[in-house]
C-alpha cells in the first residue's frame, strides 16, 4: 500500500509541529508545501525536500494529495477547506474551522456534499487527562454534572502581534484571546459539560494598544443543556502563562484539571491521573497531542470514515465565541471582513 500523499499550506509557527508529525508517521509522505511568504516557503520545501507552491489551488491541482493540512491565518480556513473539498481532498484544518458561523456552515455543507472528510485540530481532546475525564463522564462515575469553571491566564503583549500582524486584526484573525488562544479550553469545557444553550459574555481590549484591534480579555457565563452552568475567563493580560484550569462539580465528585487530573469523590476517595508530559515553551500552548490527532485523522481517511472532530463539532465552540463577540462593543466596531478574493494571492 502506498503511503497517503500529504500537502501542507501555511509554513509558519504551527506548521513545524504538523511537518514533524507527518515525517514521523509510517503511512504518510509529504509531497508539497505552500506559502505566500517566499522565505518560509523556501525554508520548508528545502527542509523537507518537497515541491514548493506559492498558490494553494495550484498546489491542489498539480499534486492531487490525499490530505491537505491547513495552517494559515483564521479567515482563510473556510475558503481553503471548501476549495480542497471541491477537489475531493481530505482536510485537516487548524482551529478555528472558520471565523463566522456562516462560513463554518458553508464548510459543513461542502463536506456533506462530497466524500472527502474534514478534521479540525482540537488536539487537547487527545490529552490523556482529557480522555480519562471524558470516560469518567461517559461511564457515569461522577454522577450528574452540575457545573464548572475554566480559566486561561496568559501573557501576549503587543510584540506578539507585531511579529504576526494578522493575529491582531478582526479581518484575518477573527478575534483575539477567545478565538485564538483560549478556544481549546472553551472546546474542552463544552465537550465535558455538554451542548451550550445560553451564552452571556463580554470581550474587551483592556491592555493591548493600536494597531492591535482584538480583545485580550473575556468573561463568559454559559448554560448547558440539562441545566449545568459554567463560567469561563480568559486573558492575554497576565504577567505569565499560567497552567490552564478546568474544574467540574458533579453529584459524586469534584474534578480539577490543571496539567494533571484530580478527582475527589464525595465518599473521600481520590483518583489522580498524571499528564503524560508537561509541555514547556511554546508547546505549553500547543500541548503534546497533535501527533495523536493527526494519526487518528489519517486512520479515518484510510477507512473513509467521518472524523469525530468535524465542522459540526467545531461549530459548538465557534458559536459560543461568535455569540460573545456579538454581545461585545469592541467586536461590533470591527472593520469589514477580509475580502478573501484569491487564495493564491502573492506575498504582501
Ligand atoms: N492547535 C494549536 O494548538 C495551534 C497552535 C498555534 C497555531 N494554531 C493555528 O495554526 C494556524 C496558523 O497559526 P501560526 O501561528 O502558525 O501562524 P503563522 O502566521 O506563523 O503562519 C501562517 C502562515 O500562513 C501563510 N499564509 C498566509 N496566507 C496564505 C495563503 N493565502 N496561502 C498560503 N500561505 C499563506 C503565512 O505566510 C504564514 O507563513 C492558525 O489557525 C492558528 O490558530 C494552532
Amino acid at each position: 500500500m502506498t503511503a497517503l500523499r500529504i500537502a501542507l499550506v501555511g509554513c509558519g509557527d504551527i506548521s513545524a509541529v504538523h511537518l514533524d508529525a507527518i515525517a514521523a508517521h509510517g503511512d504518510a509522505e509529504l509531497v508539497a508545501v505552500c506559502d505566500v511568504e517566499r522565505s518560509r516557503l523556501t525554508a520548508a520545501s528545502q527542509r523537507w525536500d518537497v515541491t514548493p507552491y506559492p498558490g494553494f489551488e495550484s498546489m491542489l491541482e498539480a499534486e492531487r494529495p490525499d490530505v491537505v493540512h491547513i495552517c494559515t491565518p483564521h479567515a482563510q480556513h473556510a475558503a481553503m477547506t471548501t476549495a480542497a473539498l471541491r477537489r475531493n481532498v481530505n482536510v485537516l484544518v487548524e482551529k478555528p474551522v472558520a471565523t463566522s458561523m456562516a462560513d463554518a456552515q458553508e464548510v459543513q455543507r461542502a463536506a456533506e456534499g462530497g466524500s472527502a472528510i474534514v478534521g479540525v485540530c482540537y488536539q487537547n481532546r487527545y490529552n490523556n487527562t482529557s480522555q480519562a475525564l471524558r470516560s469518567l463522564i461517559d461511564t457515569g462515575a461522577l454522577g450528574a454534572l452540575r457545573g464548572g469553571r475554566a480559566s486561561v491566564d496568559w501573557f501576549r503583549d503587543n510584540s506578539y502581534y507585531e511579529r504576526r500582524p494578522w493575529r491582531g486584526t478582526w479581518a484575518e484573525g477573527g478575534g483575539g484571546v477567545l478565538i485564538n488562544q483560549s478556544i481549546h479550553t472553551l472546546d474542552l469545557l463544552q465537550w465535558f459539560l455538554g451542548e451550550v444553550v445560553d451564552v452571556r459574555g463580554q470581550a474587551s481590549r483592556l491592555t493591548l494598544d493600536d494597531p492591535v484591534e482584538v480583545e485580550d480579555t473575556a468573561s463568559i457565563v454559559l448554560r448547558h443543556r440539562g441545566g449545568a452552568g459554567s463560567i469561563f475567563q480568559a486573558t492575554n493580560s497576565y504577567i505569565d502563562n499560567a497552567p490552564v484550569m478546568i474544574e467540574l462539580l458533579a453529584d459524586r465528585a469534584t474534578v480539577r484539571l490543571e496539567n494533571d487530573l484530580t478527582v475527589t469523590y464525595t465518599d473521600g476517595q481520590t483518583l489522580f491521573v498524571a499528564a503524560d508530559g508537561i509541555a514547556t515553551g511554546e508547546k505549553a500552548y500547543w500541548g503534546l497531542s497533535h501527533e495523536r490527532l493527526i494519526d487518528d485523522f489519517y486512520r479515518h481517511v484510510r477507512r473513509r470514515r467521518p472524523f469525530w472532530i468535524d465542522p459540526a463539532a467545531a461549530m459548538e465552540t465557534l458559536r459560543i465565541v461568535t455569540d460573545v463577540y456579538a454581545q461585545s462593543d469592541l467586536a461590533r466596531r470591527r472593520p469589514g471582513r477580509w475580502p478573501g478574493a484569491s487564495l493564491d494571492r502573492v506575498a504582501r
